[in-house]
């Protein structure tokens, strides 16, 4: 079976899919052209995907013969899920092994953003130390603060976990179900969205991201929410509007943004969001640990092994491909 991979991935995914006997292409160049891209598709069987390409029907169309596809992540808005399932064709995903990188991506820009280390270290590199200031530019400290999780599922849970650990923060959540684990473990409590966006001191998204919810958090959310809160986003740029963002950010409706995905992404360069004291932006690095990317490399050749023995994928963001 070929497996075409877009973008060179750890060693031990390649190794597990060659000792399977897959036969693998991987292009000399990671910056491929839409019509390469394409190309490489329609002579492959199966697809480990690395990024963001987009598989919508009118990709399915033109390449018939893909039969399977691995993504090399836990998101899978870029993929047209019904179609692909109409077409018996199982997407893997990649979930679990990044929800403590993720995570953690979210902590620090919580602190990052409380203490503003971004603003500080931007100071610092352009050689303006400053002198002891009692009020110049102060953070603020979470303990007992309370932290709203929109989208408490596996990556919203570490946070939730670190944060009630850390900084023993009270933990509310807004989600399509219950989880009941976070309500034993952690305390948290279930509430509407409104409750959740004017409640949170720090409102940090971790849901998967549908085309319905763009735009969510809009001038209308945030301008419900806390002088003093922060705004963490490491899930999906799209659950964002970020004009609105930067003009709460400056009118100082809100205290603080963190944001390692952008609206759009990659972000524009003269975005005036990047100007301001009170934000920190990352380049979507939520997974990019070595045991994150180990973990997801490793899942991905799982699932395309199992598919290539004709057994069910092991993790998989369209299960009902298998009641068809
Ligand atoms: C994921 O795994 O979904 C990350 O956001 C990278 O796309």
């Amino acid at each position: 079976m070929k497996v075409f991979i877009n973008k060179r991935i750890p060693e031990i995914g390649i190794t597990m899919l060659k000792e399977a006997g897959l036969e693998i292409t991987i292009p000399e160049t990671d910056d491929l052209s839409y019509e390469k891209w394409l190309q490489y598709c329609k002579n492959t069987d199966v697809i480990l995907n690395v990024g963001h390409n987009k598989y919508n029907q009118n990709f399915f169309e033109e390449c018939p013969n893909v039969k399977a596809i691995a993504l090399f992540s836990v998101g899978f808005d870029h993929v047209d899920i019904k179609e692909a399932t109409k077409r018996n064709i199982p997407i893997g995903n990649t979930p679990d092994v990044l929800s403590r990188a993720t995570s953690d991506v979210a902590f620090l820009l919580m602190q990052s953003v409380a203490r503003r280390a971004s603003f500080y270290f931007q100071k610092v590199k352009d050689n303006d130390w400053g002198s002891f200031d009692p009020m110049y530019e102060l953070g603020q400290e979470l303990y007992g603060k309370t932290l709203g999780v929109f989208g408490l599922g596996r990556i919203g849970f570490e946070m939730a976990e670190k944060c009630k650990k850390a900084f023993g923060m009270n933990i509310i959540y807004h989600n399509r179900n219950h989880n009941e684990e976070a309500e034993k473990e952690l305390d948290a409590t279930y509430v509407a969205f409104d409750e959740l966006i004017e409640q949170s001191d720090v409102l940090s998204i971790h849901a998967n991201f549908k085309p319905e919810q763009s735009n969510l958090f809009d001038a209308s959310v945030f301008k419900k929410m806390k002088k003093n809160a922060i705004f963490v986003n490491t899930a999906r740029g799209g659950f964002h509007n970020q004009k609105d963002l930067y003009e709460a950010l400056v009118s100082g409706q809100i205290w603080g943004a963190g944001l390692d995905v952008t609206n759009p992404e990659p972000i524009e360069e003269n975005d005036p969001i990047l100007k301001l004291s009170n934000v920190c932006v990352l380049p979507h690095i939520g997974s990019a640990t070595v045991e994150a990317r180990n973990g997801m490399a490793k899942l991905a050749a799982e699932n395309l092994i199992a598919f290539s023995k004709g057994e069910k994928m092991p993790r998989i963001a369209n299960p009902e491909v298998y009641e068809i």
